[in-house]
């Protein structure tokens, strides 16, 4: 399976530190946030990464290119172990594609359309998931109960203070053998706490067939003048099944100072 990795926003929340570096290289335990993203896709057999960058972003791509002149220096200097863990990015085919306007998630997930295959699974990178099996490898498990190559999203119980931060599902019904599968029946961005159709918020990662990247272009730029993910898939679920998969353990949400603080704190316990 490919992956796309959307990481073209400009992190006015973390500014200025943004101005210089993507806030998607910041440090976690030891190595950058984006790092752990891609540990994540290689864990689940993903082979085939696409980062959608932001002009000035490049950085993040560099961070898995292979440095040919930096091996050489440092083999020279029997320093070599300084890089060798980087040694497992050998066995993916890394892409970059361009957002030259932030208009939104499934905007960000369009610019990569041409090199989608097949099924692809999108991971955003301000979500990370400790404990359990990463949440890729949950959803493409979890795929597997499902008849149709339709679209899955990932799925987390919030809290009712917070449920109008998410897009929240409406659940049709429950997989007989796997209750955390749920078959989707409406799906509502951002509603106020007392019209949630459930407690369940979509989180940073889905697996969506090729068809939904034919439906994005359709549906125009809606909300805010931003193109999202959501509003396809309220669209699909029209002529094919949406599920969602409630994720097994804990999730952290780096795309915030106060998150990303927290995040740290967890990471090493
Ligand atoms: P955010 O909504 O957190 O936006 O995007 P942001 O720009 O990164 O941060 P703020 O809101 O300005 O502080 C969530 C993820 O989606 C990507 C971001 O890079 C981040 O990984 N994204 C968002 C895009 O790639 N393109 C977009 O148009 C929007």
């Amino acid at each position: 399976m490919q992956a796309i990795l959307p990481v073209a926003g400009l992190g006015t929340r973390f500014l200025p530190w943004t101005k210089a570096v993507p806030k998607e290289l910041l440090p976690l335990g030891t190595q950058p946030i984006i790092a752990h993203l891609v540990d994540e896709c290689i864990d689940a057999g993903i082979t085939d990464i696409c980062f959608v960058i932001s002009e000035g972003k490049e950085s993040i791509a560099k961070y898995f290119e292979e440095d040919p002149r930096l091996t050489d220096e440092l083999t020279r200097r029997d320093k070599l172990h300084h890089i060798e863990d980087l040694k497992r990015y050998d066995s993916v085919r890394f892409h970059t594609v361009y957002q030259k306007d932030q208009l939104g998630d499934g905007h960000a997930i369009l610019q990569a359309s041409d090199w989608v295959e097949g099924p692809v699974a999108i991971l955003f990178g301000d979500d990370l998931f400790i404990g359990d099996a990463p949440g890729v490898r949950q959803l493409i498990e979890a795929h597997k109960h499902v008849e149709s190559e339709g679209a899955i999203v990932a799925l987390e119980n919030v809290p009712k203070e917070l449920i109008h931060k998410y897009g929240v599902v409406e659940v049709h019904s429950e997989h007989e053998a796997e209750p955390r599968l749920k078959k989707l029946k409406g799906m509502v961005e951002k509603p106020h706490p007392d019209q949630a159709p459930s407690s369940l918020g979509i989180v940073g990662r889905y697996i969506l067939p090729k068809s939904t990247f034919d439906i994005l272009p359709q549906i125009g730029e809606g909300h805010g003048g931003e193109i999202r993910i959501i509003d396809a898939l309220i669209e699909q679920l029209k002529s094919e099944p949406v599920h969602g998969y409630e994720c097994k353990g804990t999730r952290l949400d780096t795309g915030t100072p106060e998150g990303y603080r927290d995040a740290v704190g967890k990471w090493g316990e």
